[in-house]
C-alpha cells in the first residue's frame, strides 16, 4: 500500500490517536498486551530481504494466529474502535503509536514517534520472533537480522518489566516484577537476584546474564535507571521504525 499523505489532518488524527490510547490504556490496564503487539509486529523485519517491520500486517489472521501471537488478537481487537475514529491512521501507525503511549503512561520514558508508516498486506513466513526456550546465539540470530544491536537486546528486554506470561498464551507463566504495570528498571534488579518465588525468568532473559556482553548492560541498567530510559527510549524508536524511513 501507498505511504500515508502525513498532512495537517494526518497529524491530527495522530494526536486524537494518542489521546485515546492513553485513555484505553489506563482504563484498562492494557499496557502490556500493547507493548507485545507493537513489537510483534516491528519484530518481524528482515534488514536484508527488507520484509516484515512496522507494517500492521500483524492485522490479518495469517499472521496473528502465528504461535509467538497467541492473545494479541484482544490487543487488535481494542484498537480497532480508535482505529474506526481515526481511518487515515494507518495501522502500522496505530500499533507503534501504542506501544509508545504505553511506554509512557506506565512511567516509562518518551520514545519520539514519527508518523508515516505503510500498511502492507503482506505477512511474513512464521518464525521470526524469538523463541523464549533458546539462549544468547538465537537471541543474537533474530536481533541481528532485524538490524538491532547487543545494547538494543538488553535495553528492549527490558520491556519485560512490563506484564505478565500467561499458560494459555506461551506456556510460561507469572510476571517478572513485583509491579507489572510500572515502567522503571525493576526487571534487571530481580534478573540479578536470580529465581525468585513467583517471579518469572523466561531462558532468553536468563541469557542475559551468562553472556558477558549482554551482562555488562544487564549490570548498568539495573544500577542506572536513567541509563536505562535513555538507552530504552532510543532502541524503542528503532524498533518502531523497523522497514520505515521517516521522510
Ligand atoms: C510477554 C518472550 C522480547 C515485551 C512475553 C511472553 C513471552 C515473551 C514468552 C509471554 C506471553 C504470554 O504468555 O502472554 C519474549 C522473548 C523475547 C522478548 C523470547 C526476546 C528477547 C520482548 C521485547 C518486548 C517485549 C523486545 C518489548 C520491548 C513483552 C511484554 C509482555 C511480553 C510487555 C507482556 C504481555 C502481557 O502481559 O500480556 N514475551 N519477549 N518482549 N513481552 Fe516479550
Amino acid at each position: 500500500m501507498a505511504a500515508p499523505v502525513v498532512d495537517a489532518e494526518y497529524l491530527r488524527q495522530v494526536d486524537k490517536t494518542r489521546r485515546d490510547l492513553r485513555a484505553l490504556i489506563s482504563n484498562k490496564g492494557c499496557a502490556p498486551i500493547m507493548l507485545r503487539l507493537a513489537w510483534h509486529d516491528a519484530g518481524t523485519y528482515d534488514v536484508n530481504t527488507k520484509t516484515g517491520g512496522a507494517n500492521g500486517s500483524i492485522r490479518f489472521e495469517e499472521e496473528h494466529s502465528h504461535g509467538a501471537n497467541a492473545g494479541l488478537k484482544i490487543a487488535l481487537d481494542l484498537l480497532e474502535p480508535i482505529k474506526a475514529k481515526n481511518p487515515r491512521i494507518t495501522y502500522a501507525d496505530l500499533y507503534q503509536l501504542a506501544g509508545v503511549v504505553a511506554a509512557e503512561v506506565t512511567g516509562g520514558p518518551t520514545v519520539e514517534f514519527v508518523p508515516g508508516r505503510r500498511d502492507s498486506s503482506v505477512c511474513p513466513r512464521e518464525g521470526r520472533l524469538p523463541d523464549a526456550k533458546k539462549g544468547a546465539p538465537h537471541l543474537r540470530d533474530i536481533f541481528y537480522r532485524m538490524g538491532l544491536t547487543d545494547k538494543d537486546i538488553v535495553a528492549l528486554s527490558g520491556g519485560h518489566t512490563l506484564g505478565k506470561a500467561h499458560p494459555e498464551r506461551s506456556g510460561f507463566e507469572g510476571a517478572w516484577t513485583k509491579e507489572p504495570l510500572k515502567f522503571d528498571n525493576s526487571y534487571f534488579l530481580e534478573l540479578l537476584k536470580g529465581e525468585s518465588e513467583g517471579l518469572l525468568q523466561l531462558p532468553t532473559d536468563k541469557a542475559l546474564l551468562t553472556d558477558p556482553e549482554f551482562r555488562h548492560y544487564v549490570e548498568l541498567y539495573a544500577k542506572d535507571e536513567d541509563a536505562f530510559f535513555k538507552d530504552y527510549a532510543e532502541s524503542h524508536k528503532k524498533l518502531s521504525e523497523l522497514g520505515f524511513t521517516p521522510r
